[in-house]
C-alpha cells in the first residue's frame, strides 16, 4: 500500500496507519481492520480492501470527523494511473459531499456541451459568411486570453504562479493546441459542421495508434476491436457524405491527430504542476495565440481580411460582428469549462463526455443548419459513435 499523510510539517508515514503488502489471511471486502492503538481512532473509520493512495490530508491531527477534516482521498491500485472505486466507508458528511461533487460535475458537463453546441453554431454561421478560418481561429484565442488577463488584472481570477519550465512543458501543448484548432476550423469551413465532428469522434483510433506505434503501448484486445466499429463507421460517413470535401475531411483528421499529441505533451507536461484547469487553458490560449498569429497573417492576410470583412457585414448587417463575438466567447467558455471539468473526472470519464458532446453537436447541426442526411450515412456516424462508447468501456 502507498499512502502518505502530512501533519504541519512532520510528514506522518500512512504505513504507521494499516500496512499490509500480502496478508496471510484472505481480507473479506468491507472488513475493518480492528483499530490501530498508534492512532486511536474518534469516529475516523477506514475500511479498505485495495490499496489506497492518500492525496491529501487538511487538519490531519485530532482525527474528528468534523468536515474540514475530512481527508480529501482518492483510491489508486497500484498499477493504475486512475482513481478505483475504493472500499472506503462513507460517513454522511462525506456522502454528502461526493453528492455535491456529482451535481457539480453534471453541471460541468451540461455547461461544456452546451458551450459547445452554440459554439459551432456560431462558428459556422461565421465561416459562411467570411471564409477565413485562420482568422476566426486567431479570434477566438484572442478573446479568450483577453478575457483571462483581465480576470487576473481585475482579480476576479487569480492568476497562476508560473516559471520557465512551465512555459516550456506547455509550448508543445500550444502548439499541438494550435495546429488542432485551425485544422478544424478549416474543416468546418469546408465541411458541414456535422461531418467535421462525426470524424472527429475517430479521436480514439489516432490515440490507439500514436500509442502503440510511437510510444509502444499496448492495449487489451477489446480496445483494438472497438477501433473497428469506429474506422468503418468515420469511412462509412465519409464516402457517403454528399457534400464531401477532402479539405474539409483532412481538416478534420490532421485535427485528431494533433489533439492526441496534445494529450500525450499535456500529460507528460504537468505531472506535478498545481495550476488549475481554468488556468491552465488560459495559458495555452495566450502561448497558441502567440504561435498562431504570424501564420494567419502569412496564410490569410489584412488585405483579404478587409475585403471580406466589408463583403459580411454587407451582406449581414451587424449581426455579423456578433456572430465573431459569440465564436470566440463560446470557444474560450467551453474549452475552459472542459478543462475545469478535467480538474475533477478521470480522463476516461472526459473522453466518454467528449463522445456524448458530439453527439449534441451532430444533432443540433443537422437540424439548425438543416444538413441533408442519407440514412446510410447516418448509419456510418452511429456506428463511429457506438465505436467510440465502446472505445471508452474497453479502456476501463
Ligand atoms: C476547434 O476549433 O478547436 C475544434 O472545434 C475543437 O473541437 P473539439 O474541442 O470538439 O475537439
Amino acid at each position: 500500500m502507498i499512502s502518505s499523510f502530512t501533519q504541519s510539517a512532520k510528514p506522518i508515514n500512512g504505513s504507521h496507519v494499516v500496512h499490509r503488502r500480502s496478508s496471510p489471511a484472505p481480507i473479506r471486502p468491507f472488513s475493518c481492520p480492528p483499530p490501530l492503538p498508534a492512532l486511536k481512532p474518534q469516529g475516523f473509520v477506514l475500511c479498505m480492501k485495495n490499496a489506497l493512495h492518500i492525496s491529501s490530508v487538511s487538519n490531519f491531527g485530532p482525527l474528528r470527523t468534523r468536515k474540514s477534516d475530512l481527508v480529501t482521498r482518492k483510491a489508486y491500485e497500484a498499477d493504475r494511473s486512475h482513481p478505483i472505486e475504493s472500499n472506503v466507508e462513507l460517513t454522511v458528511a462525506e456522502a454528502r459531499t461526493e453528492a455535491a461533487k456529482k451535481v457539480k460535475i453534471g453541471l460541468y458537463f451540461a455547461l461544456w456541451w452546451g458551450l459547445n453546441v452554440v459554439f459551432n453554431i456560431y462558428n459556422k454561421k461565421v465561416l459562411n459568411a467570411f471564409p477565413y478560418p485562420w482568422l476566426t481561429s486567431t479570434l477566438s484565442l484572442a478573446v479568450g486570453s483577453l478575457i483571462m488577463l483581465v480576470s487576473w488584472m481585475t482579480r476576479i481570477a487569480d492568476a497562476p504562479n508560473t516559471d520557465f519550465e512551465f512555459w516550456k512543458s506547455l509550448f508543445p501543448v500550444a502548439v499541438a493546441h494550435t495546429i488542432g484548432h485551425v485544422a478544424a476550423t478549416v474543416s468546418m469551413s469546408k465541411v458541414a459542421v456535422s461531418f467535421t465532428h462525426i470524424i472527429k469522434s475517430g479521436e480514439p483510433a489516432f490515440s490507439v495508434l500514436v500509442s502503440r506505434f510511437l510510444l509502444g503501448e499496448t492495449f487489451p484486445v477489446p480496445v483494438y476491436l472497438s477501433l473497428l466499429p469506429i474506422i468503418g463507421g468515420c469511412a462509412l460517413a465519409a464516402v457517403t457524405e454528399l457534400n464531401f470535401n477532402m479539405t474539409g475531411f483532412m481538416g478534420a483528421m490532421i485535427s485528431n491527430l494533433a489533439f492526441v499529441f496534445r494529450n500525450i505533451f499535456s500529460k507528460k507536461g504537468m505531472k506535478g504542476k498545481a495550476v488549475s484547469g481554468m488556468n491552465y487553458y488560459a495559458c495555452l490560449s495566450i502561448l497558441s495565440l502567440l504561435i498562431l498569429t504570424p501564420f494567419a497573417i502569412a496564410v490569410e492576410g489584412p488585405q483579404m481580411w478587409a475585403a471580406g470583412w466589408k463583403t459580411a457585414v454587407s451582406q449581414n448587417g451587424p449581426n455579423f460582428v456578433w456572430w465573431v463575438a459569440a465564436q470566440s466567447v463560446f470557444y474560450h467558455l467551453y474549452n475552459q469549462v472542459s478543462y475545469m471539468s478535467l480538474d475533477e473526472i478521470s480522463p476516461l470519464t472526459f473522453s466518454i463526455g467528449n463522445t456524448m458532446k458530439r453527439i449534441s453537436v451532430i444533432v443540433s447541426a443537422i437540424i439548425i443548419f438543416r444538413t441533408p442526411v442519407q440514412p446510410v450515412n447516418a448509419l456510418g456516424a452511429a456506428i463511429a459513435v457506438l465505436g467510440t462508447f465502446l472505445y471508452s468501456q474497453a479502456k476501463q
